[in-house]
């Protein structure tokens, strides 16, 4: 038996493996259940008694001596798997992949800014509303044709409440719980029941702007547009306000921007008007200051509501609104390099 485990140390002494797998075969072969050494510790019992103790410590010595001997084997190639021949640590680390701002994002955060330098802050409202706040407190009558003019996601079980077919709902929120002045712009999305083509979709995103106080007047209204038109599209930037028709602003118009395309001499895309239309404005109805709680012979006000896709369209020439929706990323990563 001695001779045994001399001949498995010198064995053990010269052992190599170079990865986890071979040292697995070695550790069974070795050390386990059935391996080398336990079947020389089952052949202990054999041994005479005035052995038994010299035998005991050599078997001992021998079992301990395999374990750090594997311990070591794979210590040397768990090094090596991090040595400098496998891993180039002169090489460039790959270059961090930044996402991009959504392009409806890009646009509404820059009216954002424009607003906020002329002084507004942002409101926000519920896009799941209330037929008061989207209609009755804005002056839609009941069975005034001008409800179809937006049509109107309904919840089955409550017909009273609807997807916010605009951001002018905001404005009524806000009315009733703050007296003027009143500055405010409000970004949001909205919903029509309307079907998907690349003009028109179903939902969208609009800015509402407010703005009530004493004495506000058309002329306030005519010069922020401009003001707006002119730091969003550039500083040659024409406005043109043609009279429309909307249930809460008295008088109603719509609002123009000369061409970019063309700088307004007629082209394909402002269809040879040089004109492109980009919102709606008015001064806002008495009725609808009344209804929301604020004394109309006190206080004026006006109002504008723009569509956030319209803008993007007229910025970036994008002509398929669906594109906004699809997630796209080669159309997405476009937009990279803007702010
Ligand atoms: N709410 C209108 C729409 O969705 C846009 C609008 C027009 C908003 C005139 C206004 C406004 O505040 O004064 O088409």
């Amino acid at each position: 038996m001695l001779a045994k485990i001399e001949q498995l140390l010198q064995e053990i002494e010269g052992l190599t493996a170079s990865n986890a797998e071979e040292l697995e075969v070695l550790r069974i072969k070795y050390l386990s259940k059935k391996g080398a050494i336990s079947t020389l510790m089952a052949d202990f019992r054999n041994v005479p008694a005035e052995q038994k103790k010299e035998m005991g410590m050599k078997l001992n010595e021998l079992k301990n001596r395999a374990q750090e001997r594997i311990a070591e084997l794979k210590e040397t190639f768990e090094g090596q798997d991090n040595s400098a021949a496998e891993l180039d640590l002169t090489r460039t680390a790959y270059p961090v992949e930044l996402g991009t701002r959504h392009p409806l994002t890009i646009v509404r955060n820059e009216i954002i800014n424009i607003f906020n330098r002329l002084g507004f802050t942002i409101a926000d409202g519920p896009e799941v509303e209330d037929d008061w706040h989207v209609f009755s407190a804005m002056n839609f009558a009941e069975d005034h044709p001008a409800r179809d003019m937006q049509d109107t996601f309904f919840i089955e079980s409550h017909p009273d409440i609807i997807l916010r077919t605009h951001t002018s709902s905001v404005q009524s929120r806000i009315m009733e719980n703050t007296q003027p002045p009143i500055r405010v712009i409000c970004p949001g999305r909205v919903y029509r029941n309307e079907a998907i083509s690349y003009r028109a979709h179903c939902f969208f995103h609009q800015v509402e702007g407010l703005y009530i106080d004493k004495n506000v007047s058309f002329t306030d209204l005519k010069q922020v547009l401009l003001q707006f038109a002119q730091e969003m599209f550039g500083p040659n930037t024409k406005i043109r306000l043609r009279p429309s028709y909307f249930p809460f602003t008295e008088p109603s118009a719509e609002m123009d921007i000369s061409c970019d395309i063309c700088g307004g001499e007629g082209c394909p895309f402002c269809k040879y008007t040089g004109w492109v239309e980009i919102l709606g404005c008015g001064m806002v109805d008495p009725a609808v200051l009344e209804s929301n709680g604020i004394d109309s012979k006190v206080y004026t006000g006006y109002a504008f509501g723009m569509g956030v896709e319209r803008i993007t369209n007229l910025k970036y020439k994008v002509k398929d609104l669906r594109m906004f929706s699809e997630n796209d990323t080669r159309f997405l990563e476009e937009f990279e390099s803007a702010n």
